[in-house]
């Protein structure tokens, strides 16, 4: 690896002459000038959430042009924009910020498929069976209308109580029974295997009660085989910021999710640039931290009227804000960040698998009358992997319905699994994970797992 200085140093006596000839020193050899590109160095994205509505002001979308490689709907793509009557469905909003992003090569984040704002006013008057129904319904609907094109969707926006209970919020959702939230992260990814699929709240900027009752969701997820890849931390910020804003971040990832930051925006205040940079280098810091997203463009488009919580002001000029947002993702060196949804941690158990190299591979199941989710894990032994497969029998009656995270041969009795081409390669004592849902009963034996 080349590593290239980043700053221009001067000794004393050049400083000097360049100061007395009036010339202006860039402080940066190799600094990007854009946050798309400058967040790139590191593989993350850095996004903004845009409405259609404002896509025929030049300097709104000038802006969006130059800077962002990500974008979400700020409304478009909710409930109430998207299935206005029950059973019809309406895209011409969500499609429209879906090509603009496209447009701009920009990863596009789908926000949200179930929140308990922004319903229809015919799912707000629903309860019990009939509202699961049309809860799934539209899950299933929306991610596959928009499948193969969306990077991350919110499944579930905003479903934990704030205060001290850790608890979920009630709503007519929650109502329909506590697993809701599996449900609906199970309807989508068997309707869009290759999105990652994200929780997402507010409230959660450090280690607290709502942000740890969320903590215990995600790990039982994993635990069960649930499929969730990521989790969105909103960061509406105040005038300040915990101080375990990344420990929380890092405690999530370390879980086995990515993590995102969703809709940050900052008071103006004494502090807003700080803050801002704080953020930022937080989710450098992470490795599983793919990118951030700032909810709105400039401060005339926030939601948080008179606060003036965005990088650009109202006329479009960049904010102190931006260019401590700037200086931040330059100062990170050339990292990647765990681009995976599911392969887990290089540094696996210290104490490899018996038999030494090859490979082991392990199912969980998460089963329902008629179907399941198997969530397998491929572990390395003492040495490294670079690619395998795994092989396994399903029960008769069982056909896979849909796969992620590797390709198959085979839907129907014996089926083999291969990575795919970001999970080949494992490291020495580490693990990747994959997963399938099927119809009938899912696998009961261990499946056999091969190097190469
Ligand atoms: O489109 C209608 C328009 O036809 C009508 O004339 C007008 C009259 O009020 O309302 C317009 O809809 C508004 C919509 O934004 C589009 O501008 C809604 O009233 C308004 O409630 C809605 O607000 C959005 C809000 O979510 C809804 O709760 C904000 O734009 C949006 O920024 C905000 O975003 C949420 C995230 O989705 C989730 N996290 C919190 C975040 C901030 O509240």
């Amino acid at each position: 690896m080349t590593i290239r200085p980043r700053f221009v140093v001067l000794s004393a006596a050049v400083a000097a002459s360049v100061l007395a000839a009036g010339i202006t020193m860039i402080g940066t050899a190799d600094a990007a000038s854009t946050l798309g590109a400058s967040a790139a160095q590191s593989g993350r994205y850095f996004g903004a959430a845009i409405a259609a509505g404002k896509l025929s002001n030049s300097t709104y979308t000038g802006i969006l042009n130059r800077e962002f490689n990500s974008v979400t709907p700020e409304n478009e793509m909710k409930w109430d924009a998207t299935e206005p009557s029950q059973g019809s469905f309406n895209y011409s909003g969500g499609d429209r910020i879906l090509s603009q992003g496209q447009s701009m090569g920009a990863k596009v984040r789908g926000h949200a498929l179930l929140w308990y704002q922004q319903e229809p006013g015919w799912a707000q008057s629903m309860s019990g069976t009939a509202l699961r129904n049309a809860m799934m319904n539209h899950v299933t609907q929306v991610a596959t209308h928009y499948k193969g094109k969306i990077y991350a969707w919110d499944v579930v926006n905003e479903a934990f109580a704030d205060g001290g209970s850790g608890g979920r919020r009630d709503s007519n959702l929650q109502r329909t029974g506590n697993d809701w939230i599996e449900a609906a992260f199970k309807a989508a990814r068997a309707a869009d295997p290759n999105a990652k699929l994200c929780y997402n709240d507010y409230n959660t900027d450090g280690v607290n009660a709502k942000s740890t009752g969320i903590y215990n969701m995600v790990k039982d997820f994993k635990a069960r085989g649930v499929p969730i890849d990521c989790v969105g931390f909103q960061s509406h910020l105040g005038t300040s910021i915990p101080g375990d804003y990344q420990s929380n971040l890092q405690r999530f990832a370390a879980l086995g999710v990515d993590v995102q930051i969703t809709e940050l925006d900052v008071a103006q205040g004494g502090n807003q640039a700080n803050i801002y940079a704080t953020v930022t280098r937080a989710c450098l810091a992470v490795s599983r931290c793919t990118g951030i997203t700032v909810w709105g463009i400039r401060d005339s488009d926030s939601w948080r009227t008179g606060e003036n919580p965005l990088l650009f002001d109202n006329s479009g000029n960049k904010k102190a804000a931006y260019t401590s947002v700037l200086n931040a993702l330059n100062a990170a060196g050339p990292t990647n960040p765990t681009t995976s949804p599911t392969t887990g941690p290089t540094t696996g158990p210290t104490t490899p698998p018996a038999g030494g190299g090859g490979c082991t591979a392990s199912t969980s199941l998460n089963s329902w009358n008629g179907g399941y989710v198997a969530t397998v894990r491929v572990a390395a032994g003492a040495s490294a992997v670079n690619g395998w497969t795994v092989s396994l029998t399903l029960p008769s009656g069982s056909a896979l319905t849909s796969v992620w995270s590797a390709t198959n041969t085979g839907t129907t009795g014996a089926v083999s699994f291969r990575n795919v081409s970001y999970n080949g390669q494992i490291a020495a004592g580490g693990y990747t994970e994959f997963g399938f849902q099927g119809t009938g009963t899912g696998p009961a034996a261990t499946p056999a797992c091969q190097v190469g």
